[in-house]
């Protein structure tokens, strides 16, 4: 029996600019998984939001890119976005680029990630969903609870580490991917991942059995759209322990901030802020990017329970261990909003071709004259 874990997500549209998903629509999204539920398609669900996007965090066995499944988070989106509308909330709608589903959200403009799996004796998870911010947030965590042994302390002493992992790099702008073994190719492999705007990791699996222990989403949000219509916001599902990074291994990135592009109007680097869900809402800047962290187990097809049958979720980040990383993102803002548009501040021209940039800017084209 193989058991599938999908996240899937979208901005439906948010109350107060970009800052939040309201109660209302959270409900909303729950009411419709519990219908799923009850009628037997999903197993479990856990409905939340990472800042202004809505995300829906499902268990059950009908494999990846499953129509189904697909279609519930679609519907979903579809009426959250109607009572969005209703409402007037802000950019309701923003993330559902097409109208005709056809079996599959991808590259309709929600994220995706979903990863199919043979359940262990015990299966410890991290979800991580990141507001304000795009896919190439993953790439430094990644790097680093995978392929750095000063992160990992599993990859000198745990033997069932010692092959290393392969790291699966999507080329965002030629839509080509390539795996890279790690540690033979890693410095290859920080080659690419360095360059976060453009190679995104979205998948991991262990080297010696090709185990899959990571999916994220890649979506490009203004790739499928052609300009910018808001930013990506991703997720990523992460496998844990016995023979995999450790919880501990896998947060201890997070000790630390680091930048990300995103923030104000997708165009800016911020620090990232790990956060705990209470605290998942941007303010400052429409930021800094946040990023929470969701902790479960998988037991016999579901997100485990006990008889109440509501589903055991930590709240990974909220905790004082984390107020270093929240106090450095401030201190980062704070230095970097000093610069207002002013590169680094501000991320690359190539970024800023997707915005109403070029726009403003076509104003001059007549009046330069050779130099
Ligand atoms: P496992 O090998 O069971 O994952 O335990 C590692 C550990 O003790 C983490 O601190
Ligand atoms: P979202 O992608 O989170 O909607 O943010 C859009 C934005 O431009 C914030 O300034
Ligand atoms: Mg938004
Ligand atoms: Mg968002």
């Amino acid at each position: 029996m193989k058991t599938t874990i999908s996240i899937i997500k979208a901005d439906v549209g948010s109350l107060v600019g970009h800052h939040v998903v309201p109660e209302q629509l959270v409900e909303l999204g729950e009411k419709s998984l519990r219908e799923a539920q009850d009628k037997g398609l999903i197993n479990s669900y856990h409905v939340f939001n990472a800042g202004d996007d809505l995300e829906l965090l499902m268990v059950h066995q009908k494999g990846e890119k499953n129509k189904g499944i697909h279609r519930l988070a679609w519907n979903t989106f579809q009426k959250a976005a109607a009572k969005a509308k209703q409402l007037k909330l802000y950019g309701a709608g923003q993330d559902l680029l097409k109208t005709a589903f056809s079996g599959n959200v991808r590259g309709m403009g929600p994220g995706v990630a979903e990863m199919e799996i043979e359940e262990r004796g015990s299966d410890p998870f991290i979800v991580f969903a990141a507001d304000k911010t795009a896919a190439g947030a993953f790439n430094y965590p990644m790097v680093r609870i995978f392929a750095d042994p000063f992160t990992t302390a599993g990859l000198v002493i745990d033997p069932s580490m010692l092959g290393g992992f392969k790291f699966e790099v999507l080329d965002t702008k030629n839509n080509m991917k390539v795996v890279l073994r790690c540690p033979e190719e890693m410095y290859e492999l920080i080659g690419l991942l360095g360059t976060t705007t453009r190679y995104n990791v979205s998948r991991i699996w262990r080297s010696k059995d090709n185990l899959l222990c990571t999916v994220t989403s890649t979506t490009k949000l203004s790739l499928i759209a052609g300009k910018y219509v808001g930013k990506d916001d991703p997720v990523a599902i992460v496998r844990a322990q016995h023979g995999l990074p450790a919880i501990g291994e896998i947060l201890v990135p997070f000790l630390h901030t680091y930048f990300v592009e995103g923030w104000m109007r997708g165009s800016h680097w911020g620090p990232l802020m790990p956060v705990s869900l209470k605290n998942s809402k941007c303010t400052v800047f429409d930021g800094p990017p946040r990023i929470v962290a969701l902790g479960f187990q998988v037991c016999n097809g579901k997100i485990a329970a006990d008889e109440s049958a509501i589903p055991m979720i930590k709240d990974m980040f909220d905790d004082p261990a984390f107020d270093l990383a929240r106090q450095e993102a401030v201190e980062m803002a704070s230095m970097f909003r000093r610069m207002g548009e002013f590169q680094p501040a501000r991320v690359g021209e190539e970024a800023m071709e997707y915005t109403t940039l070029p726009r403003i800017l076509e104003k001059l084209k007549g009046r330069f004259e050779p130099a």
